[in-house]
């Protein structure tokens, strides 16, 4: 057994609550969670959440969480400007860290939980969920027997429409304490999928938008918004792949989209969060009479699709990828090795984050990080 605690119990806490008690009938083999210990910002709203989530124990300081000798592993699921503090009081505390993402408002702070990590020797990891769905495995797959050829463009977008309502109140995600805005809140996760996917970013430029100045306060008046909901990114990589990402959380209508569209020699491949349970495949090697879109759907052989359900077409769910991450997670504890991706991947995706911004605020085509010292690319 080994005993969880969990910091916030908002949006991603209670999918990390719900993750911790699937995980063990899910997936049989890995050790069987306690549920310990709940922070919240108040004893009241803790002791709410800990009867709702089945934790033993509720406290409203999240240091209580921490220093309990009976937490061996913390879900942080606090606000973004709270992960580099409290990761580093985790880490510090020897225990073992599931920090949601992004990981810090900066890089600075990144850098700093990363090292932390390191230190500690404790298995640190970022939620990125996406990876692990059984779709991206697939098409992951099918790239590396290039069933469609040498990839040559890839489109990625990720939008949804939750600030999109000029009237919607100012919160924290509005505050330049949390990051720059879609960019670094949303783009690690398109980022995170080229990253497995295709592998590193050489060279990018970057135009960053707000469609609304400011918002009002709940308290009264208004308040300027510090944050761009909107990024649009060219981008190279090293393989030679053309790419864009295109970020928006003001997109009315899109509410959980993750668009890929990837382009090869020999045919093509769509997939779109919004329908996670289904893939798109275009193969110039079907007869031309037959020539069109598949509609490819997850099913058991597309692992770990086999461990929720025996029958294809039932489909999973955004819950379902927390706990196959979860699973990810908990393998890594067992065999004493980082998790993939560990903090020091996570730290890299948040500094090229950093370098598309840096390219926003120049308008010139800036290196990433790992090939500073190649040319920048320059538009044709
Ligand atoms: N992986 C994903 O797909 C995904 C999706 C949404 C959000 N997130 C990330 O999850 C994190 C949380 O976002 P959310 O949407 O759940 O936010 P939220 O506002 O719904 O929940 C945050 C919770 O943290 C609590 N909290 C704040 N300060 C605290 C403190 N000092 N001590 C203890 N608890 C405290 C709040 O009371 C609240 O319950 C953010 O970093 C966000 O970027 C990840």
């Amino acid at each position: 057994m080994v005993g969880v605690g969990l910091i916030g119990t908002g949006f991603m806490g209670k999918c990390h609550a719900i993750a911790w008690s699937a995980v063990g009938a899910v997936f049989p083999d890995v050790a069987k969670p306690r549920l310990v210990h709940l922070g919240e910002v108040n004893e009241e709203l803790a002791r709410r959440k800990a009867g709702e989530f089945g934790f033993a124990k509720a406290s409203g300081d999240w240091r209580a969480v921490v220093n309990d000798p009976e937490v061996d592993i913390v879900s942080l699921t606090t606000p973004n400007q709270f992960h580099p503090e409290m990761a580093i009081a985790i880490l510090e505390a020897g225990k073992h860290l599931w920090c949601e993402k992004p990981m810090a408002p900066s890089f600075a702070e990144a850098e700093a939980m990363a090292e932390a990590a390191k230190t500690s020797g404790k298995v640190a990891a970022l939620g990125y969920n996406y990876i692990q769905s059984p779709a991206i495995r697939h098409i992951g797959a099918l790239l590396d027997e290039k069933i469609i050829g040498e990839v040559n463009h890839l489109r990625i977008e990720m939008d949804e429409d939750f600030m999109a309502d000029p009237e919607a109140l100012f919160f924290w995600k509005h505050e330049a304490a949390s990051g720059y805005g879609a960019l670094d809140d949303f783009a690690v996760h398109p980022l995170s999928l080229v990253s497995v996917l295709f592998g590193r970013v050489a060279s990018v430029i970057c135009d960053m938008a707000k469609p609304y100045a400011d918002r009002k306060l709940a308290t009264g008046g208004r308040r300027a918004v510090e944050t761009y909901d909107i990024a649009s990114v060219l981008m190279h990589l090293e393989n030679g792949i053309a790419g864009t990402l295109q970020v928006n959380r003001s997109a009315w209508g899109r509410k959980g989209r993750i668009a890929i569209q990837i382009f090869g020699s020999k045919g093509s491949i769509l997939f779109d969060q919004e329908r996670m349970n289904e893939l798109q495949l275009y193969l110039t090697s079907d007869r031309p009479t037959e020539q069109g879109y598949r509609t490819i759907l997850i099913a058991p052989h597309h692992k770990p699709y086999d461990s929720f359900l025996p029958a294809p077409g039932h489909g999973l769910g955004f819950n379902d990828l927390k706990t196959i991450e979860m699973k990810a997670f908990l393998d890594a504890i067992a065999a004493g090795r980082n998790s993939n991706p560990d903090l020091a991947e996570a730290a890299r995706i948040g500094r090229l984050c950093e370098a598309i911004i840096d390219s926003a605020a120049s308008g010139q085509w800036i290196n990433s990080p790992e090939t500073a010292t190649a040319p920048a690319r320059a538009p044709p």
